[in-house]
């Protein structure tokens, strides 16, 4: 079965369970700062999964681009990936374990014909904060699971939560057994040795994590689902790694062609790091220095090394890129959209890198021939540390040329010297947003209050579930992003104008409050993510028709603001919409 294949039989089986088919998020995340990329199928759905009504409903199906790059150094072994898909199965407040694993266990069994023999789970054994899930273990034995193939474990393994606050909850999590000798008589799902291969995460979120560390009930209920299709693609081929499967073998055979050395490791690696960094341009990421755009430069730094080492000619990037699409379009066909470019992006990288790889090597050599004088055993932090800063060397590049000499790099002092300069861009970018706040005028403090009334008012006109999704001002126009599962009509649009210009006329105060987070709660005022604002928050109230969670600055009073006009309502993404309007003055 084709990775393709796969996909489509989850999604409808799901579809024919009354789940909504979403489209997939972009990989990079829309209005969620806190996180580089999209890691997994929940996270555009966290507001939803905290209670928040989904315009789709209570069961949502979907596949989702993820990258995740903790892992980003291991890539070249037969399993790590920094790009994957996810298939996933939502209840938001509506089933839960039972309907859950029933689900996934005839999905197996039944949709993929994966014998029950070759099937082990695992649950949550229970700690203080969550009994043993022994209801999880008993819907198992039902639906058909020998109780042999049914394993208890704690929160290391039986546990998910993304990243270290948020909601989460105990998993049960699905195993395939390769057929592979046991590594030894306790050998079992969690031993790490390959026997056994997870493929499918059923997460019974019912708790929130906060960042003390304390754990809560959720308004709700919910079940979270991944399945990595790379991964199955793999398993039900027979397959010993991604890379033998349809997803990759064209380009790693095509490396081979054109390789004057064997090495396996740099084939997957370059085409692993290729297929991930078109994915990312593709969703609009771009190279930089900074978060996002310097993982996505460090991909294409690390793939272009790779070339080099297989002595691949780096002209042939732009036919590897082809090929990729030709290999991808089915699954992805804003690939073939953004083909032009995908190409010139990397192509662009390739060649900068190129020029730094030249001077940076030159440099490396002379800080080689002073670590073998002085006989030191590994590269000093503040050598790989100079690579990076003057030369772009990502410090695995460096740790590959050192390690080609037989020398290994200090990573402990070069992280160290990292997290020192990281801090001294923060605190820089902090006195920039400072000062981008010295200098907001007038006009972009006037489209800032709009947004608080717009907001407002579309709860009145369009749906009291509506709530903002992002914004974005200047000083000539602002955008406004919030939930709603429909096209705007005229009537809605003529309305909500009309009572925000109503509001304006009525030359409402603007006052502002400091209360405890809680209490701001109580009050019901409005905010788009609740856990990252501070203890104390402001509260701004404009009349009695808005409060909101806000550092502002706002105008005093509503008069300031003019005649209020909406230029144009479109799709923003899936379920949200986006407004764009003016302040005529
Ligand atoms: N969110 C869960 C995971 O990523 C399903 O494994």
């Amino acid at each position: 079965m084709k990775a393709i294949d796969i996909r489509n039989k989850y999604l409808n089986f799901f579809k024919n369970r009354e789940h909504s088919v979403l489209p997939s998020a972009p990989l990079i995340p829309e209005n969620d700062p806190s996180v580089l990329f999209t890691t997994a199928g929940m996270q555009p759905l966290v507001p939803y999964l905290l209670g928040e009504k989904h315009p789709a409903g209570t069961r949502l199906t979907d596949y989702q681009k993820c990258v995740r790059t903790v892992d980003i150094e291991e890539v070249g072994d037969n399993r790590h990936l920094t790009y994957f898909e996810m298939l996933g199965n939502w209840s938001l407040g509506d089933y839960f374990k039972k309907e859950s694993i029933k689900m996934s266990f005839d999905f197996l069994t039944k949709e993929l014909e994966i014998p029950v023999e070759k099937l082990s789970v695992t649950v949550f054994a229970g700690d203080e904060d969550a009994p043993r899930d022994e209801e999880s273990a008993s819907i198992w034995k039902e639906v058909g699971m020998p109780e042999q193939h049914i394993y208890y474990f704690g929160k290391e393994d039986n546990w998910w939560i993304a990243g270290e606050e948020g909601p989460c909850g105990p998993d049960t999590e699905m195993f395939y057994d390769t057929g592979k000798e046991p590594c030894s008589e306790h050998c079992n799902p969690s031993c790490g040795c390959g026997k056994y291969v997870e493929i499918w995460n059923n997460v019974f979120m019912e708790y929130y994590k906060t960042k003390q560390g304390k754990y809560s009930k959720l308004k709700q209920k919910n079940v979270d689902t991944g399945l990595g299709l790379e991964r199955m693609t793999m398993l039900l081929q027979g397959k010993e790694t991604p890379y033998d499967t349809e997803l990759f073998a064209k380009v790693m055979e095509k490396l081979t062609q054109l390789a004057k050395c064997d090495n396996i490791t740099s084939r997957r690696i370059v085409a692993e790091h290729l297929r991930s960094s078109m994915m990312i341009i593709c969703d609009g990421g771009r190279p930089s220095n900074v978060e996002r755009g310097y993982v996505l430069r460090r991909l294409i730094r690390r793939m272009t090394r790779h070339l080099n080492k297989l002595g691949i000619d780096l002209n042939e990037l732009p036919n590897l890129i082809e090929l990729n699409i030709e290999i991808l379009k089915e699954l992805y066909p804003e690939l073939e959209k953004n083909k032009e470019t995908i190409k010139q992006v990397l192509i662009e990288e390739k060649d900068k890198f190129m020029k730094t790889l030249h001077h940076g090597e030159k440099e490396f050599e002379k800080a080689m021939n002073k670590i073998k004088q002085e006989n030191m055993q590994k590269v000093e932090g503040q050598v790989v540390f100079r690579l990076y800063d003057t030369y772009g060397f990502p410090p695995e590049v460096t740790s590959d040329l050192a390690q080609e000499q037989g020398y290994c790099i200090d990573m402990e002092e070069f992280q160290k010297l990292y997290k020192e300069h990281q801090e001294k861009s923060r605190m820089g970018s902090e006195q920039k947003f400072k000062g981008g706040l010295a200098d907001q005028n007038e006009e972009t403090i006037c489209y800032h209050t709009a947004t608080h009334l717009l907001n407002a008012a579309l709860k009145i006109t369009v749906d009291k579930n509506v709530h903002q999704k992002g914004s974005n001002i200047t000083q000539e126009r602002m955008r406004f992003d919030f939930s709603c599962d429909h096209k705007l009509t005229q009537e809605e649009i003529q309305k909500t104008e009309a009572l925000v210009n109503e509001w304006i006329q009525q030359a409402l105060p603007v006052t502002q409050e400091e209360m405890k987070k809680e209490e701001a709660i109580k009050t019901g005022a409005e905010c788009m993510f609740i856990e990252k604002y501070p203890d104390i928050v402001t509260v701004y109230s404009i009349g009695d028709v808005s409060k909101e969670l806000c550092g502002g600055p706002h105008v005093k009073n509503t008069s300031e603001l003019g005649i209020f006009k909406i230029k144009k309502e479109e799709a923003s993404s899936a379920g949200v919409r986006r407004i764009k309007a003016v302040l005529i003055k």
